[in-house]
């Protein structure tokens, strides 16, 4: 049943002030197909969100739906702990390590979501150094503008305060360094001086704790929710000179990034870097079924195979290595293998970026435009020349005038972010645009 004006919701919405609702509910979605999505009214629109940066591979998939079938049809769910598994989590276990094979991983954990992947990365971080001899290594590091998920660990390591001060007091031993964002920071214009900068001050913050008490540096290869940063070019690179340099580990979580969205299969592939912990879940199921997995690397895998130090890992989660999300991701991935979903982010990511770095031009509210893939973002500022971040409600409003065009987009903070599944089509692209172009010109009217 829709609430009446005023009245309470039974249910609270993620990242969401309740009494925000109050007055008109949420936007509901009743079905979706392809990169259309449609509410309960019968309105129809371009999924410009791709759910929330997951819908990959589009909506109500025939693929995906026949793979979650036929694993119903022979059993649902059983768990991976105490020497259990499914063949299904097998299978996949197997087809991210050949997808991973660049990258040097190893060995898969299965979880439930990207926070659950992140907080498997940091318990498995500790653990390690433990396990090496190192015990004191219980320090992480993480950039400022990142966003690592809801966990406490994650929430530690977030880095933006909003996501971290109504939680507080925090993980222990939590540090954030400067993130490479050229678009705002204190010391230059120039992308591979920031890059060097900001390589510095990461080694600067492991010298400054001791490097003997660093477990690991944790980042996004593209920064998500904490601002759509993408780093200059050497950055990831830079960074794991450092990390090696200090035997630091190196976690990327690809929550985002990974199976394409930024026209590769994951990001730290597009910086050339080989991490040694990844962090996945989103694109994983194409949000069909929640799932994440953590990949570890031969150094950190041997750790506890050595057979002088038997040692169990102590974690893990009911659903870790569920069935149907597993079956929803080997039928996600073959998709994205047969439809090459990576280059056409690229293509078609590479082609909204062009159109809208030209709105600048015609909207001085857009201060920058910045994205890789089909990650792009929008960010609004009050005058051009300080940058000062639009308020929150000018993002909502243009993601609202944008809805009654035909295109749902996420307004954060003073971002819209554009994000569709990555079959988009030009066509659909153009409805994204058009609905962009609609409501900039209706609120450079308003003033
Ligand atoms: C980089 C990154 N890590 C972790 C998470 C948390 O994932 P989840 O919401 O599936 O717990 C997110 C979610 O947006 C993310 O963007």
């Amino acid at each position: 049943m829709l609430k009446a004006a005023g009245q309470a919701h039974p249910q609270w919405y993620p990242m969401t002030a309740p009494v925000e609702f109050a007055g008109h509910g949420p936007l509901i979605i009743a079905e979706g197909e392809g990169v259309w999505i449609t509410d309960q009214a019968g309105r129809r629109y371009v999924d410009g969100r791709g759910g929330l940066l997951n819908v990959n591979v589009g909506h109500r998939r025939p693929e995906v739906r026949a793979a979650l079938i036929e694993q119903f049809d022979r059993i649902a769910y059983y768990p991976s702990f105490d020497g259990t598994a499914t063949p299904v989590s097998i299978a996949l276990a197997e087809r991210l390590l050949e997808l991973t094979a660049p990258e040097g991983m190893a060995r898969v954990l299965f979880g439930s979501g990207g926070s659950d992947a992140v907080e498997t990365a940091l318990k498995v971080a500790r653990q390690y150094w433990k396990l090496e001899g190192a015990a004191a290594r219980t320090k992480f590091i993480s950039l400022r503008n990142a966003y690592h998920g809801t966990h406490f660990g994650g929430t530690s390591l977030n880095g933006n305060a909003a996501f971290r001060e109504a939680y507080e007091p925090l993980l222990a031993g939590c540090h954030q360094v400067e993130t490479p964002w050229l678009y705002r920071n204190p010391f230059t214009d120039d992308p591979e001086e920031l890059a060097a900068i900001c390589a510095t001050l990461l080694e600067r913050e492991i010298l400054n704790q001791g490097p003997d008490t660093v477990a690991a540096f944790i980042a996004e290869p593209a920064q998500g929710a904490g601002g759509y940063i993408v780093p200059p070019a050497s950055y990831w690179r830079r960074a794991r000179e450092v990390c090696d340099h200090y035997g630091v580990l190196m976690i990327a979580d690809e929550v985002i990034t990974g199976f394409g969205r930024l026209g590769d299969w994951f990001g730290c592939r597009l910086w050339g870097v080989r991490p040694d912990i990844m962090c996945l879940a989103k694109g994983l199921t194409s949000g069909y079924v929640p799932l994440g997995a953590t990949l570890i690397n031969q150094r950190i895998a041997e750790a506890w195979e050595r057979a002088d130090t038997p040692a169990a890992h102590m974690h893990g989660y009911s659903y870790s290595g569920h069935p149907l999300g597993c079956a929803a991701a080997l039928a996600v991935i073959d998709i994205t293998e047969r439809e090459a979903l990576a280059d056409n982010a690229a293509r078609e990511g590479a082609r909204l970026l062009a159109r809208l770095q030209a709105f600048k031009d015609r909207f001085p509210l857009i201060g920058d435009v910045r994205g890789k893939g089909l990650m792009i973002c929008l960010d609004l500022v009050t005058d051009r020349a300080s940058k000062a971040p639009a308020s929150p409600a000018v993002a909502r409003r243009i993601a609202d005038l944008a809805r009654q065009a035909g295109a749902v987009l996420r307004p954060a903070a003073n971002y819209i972010v554009i994000s569709p599944p990555l079959t988009l089509g030009a066509t659909e692209g153009d409805i994204i645009l058009a609905a962009l172009d609609a409501a900039f010109t209706a609120t450079a009217m308003d003033n």
